[in-house]
This record gives structure tokens, sequence and C-alpha cells, in this order.
């Protein structure tokens, strides 16, 4: 039976998700990605997870790092969005940020903020499943939330 790859990514875009921007440290630089594979898995301990796609130039980086952070992203952060998920467009130059005790910075008004230590990271086929474990949170409730659906953004009806 053939597969047809992008009738199936078509299939999984109807499930609409959040965005989130994962922060690590690397090289002597702090570097971001966006995702929306971000997902809770575990109350005790606090566990939370994202994949990382093994092409991505940002694979080695994120799967080393002993720490992550992850910002939870507003409608207000769709161009910053846009910019971490280009090819090679990694720095966070320019892009207004917050401290975290770990060390990777947050983005400054994120809805959400999860500081985690690298707690697992499983193979699962052309992706690596990445786990944290939280270690400190904070909720801003910072507005409308940034949606991802059928390969677009948008934002929450009403
Ligand atoms: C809304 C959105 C969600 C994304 N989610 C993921 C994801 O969960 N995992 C991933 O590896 N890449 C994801 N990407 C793609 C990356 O952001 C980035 O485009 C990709 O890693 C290519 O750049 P690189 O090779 O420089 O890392 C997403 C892109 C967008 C626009």
């Amino acid at each position: 039976m053939t597969f047809d790859k992008k009738a199936f990514r078509h299939a999984l875009g109807a499930f609409p998700t959040g965005v989130a921007v994962i922060t690590a440290s690397g090289g002597g630089e702090h570097i971001g990605i966006t995702v929306n594979s971000f997902g809770s898995v575990s109350l005790e301990p606090p566990l939370v997870m994202w994949c990382i796609d093994k092409k991505s130039d940002r694979y080695h980086i994120f799967t080393k790092a002993p720490a992550f952070t992850i910002s939870i992203l507003g409608t207000k952060h769709e161009a910053v969005s846009s910019r971490l998920a280009k090819q090679g467009e990694h720095r966070l130059d320019g892009i207004e940020l917050m401290g975290t005790e770990l060390g990777p910075p947050a983005l400054a008004d994120s809805l959400s903020v999860f500081e985690c230590e690298r707690f697992a990271v499983h193979e699962a086929g052309d992706h690596a499943i990445l786990i944290g474990h939280v270690l400190r949170f904070h909720c801003h409730e910072a507005g409308p939330p940034l949606v991802f659906f059928g390969g677009r953004y948008g934002a929450l009806a009403g």
C-alpha cells in the first residue's frame, strides 16, 4: 500500500493547536524554534513534551541541551513565530525576551512559560520526542493564544 504523505500532512492540519517557541543555549548563544508539537505528559512528576525534526539545523543543540524553556505564544507573537520557523533562523537578536533562572530566556509577554530540564529524548521516526521536567512555570494570561490550523495562523473565535 502506498502512503500519501501530502494527504497525511493535510489530515494532521485538521487538528488545531497552539504555538510555542522553545529556547535553549548552545555554542555560546541562545537559540529558538517555533513548534506546535508541545503537549502535557505527566502531573507527578510534572512533564511536558515536544518533537523536533531530525533534519532541523538545530536538532543537535536541542537534543543535547540540559535545559530548555517553553514559551506559549499569543496572537501578538505571530511575526516572531514566523521568523523562528524559517530555515536557519534561530537567533533571538531583536526579540523581546525575559530572563529565567535556568538560563534559556522566555519570550516577553508569553501566555505561559515552562522552565524545563531535559528528562528524556526518545527516537520517533524522522523526529525525536523531547520530554522536559518542569522545574518552574509562570502563567501570565497575557491575551489571546496564537492558533495554528490547516497550515495557517489564526485566533480563537469569540
Ligand atoms: C506553526 C509551526 C509549527 C511547527 N512545529 C514544529 C515542531 O513541532 N517540530 C519541528 O521540528 N519543527 C516544527 N516547525 C518547523 C520549524 O519551526 C522550522 O521551520 C524547521 O525546524 C526548519 O528550520 P531549521 O532547519 O533551521 O531548524 C513548525 C513550524 C511552524 C510554522
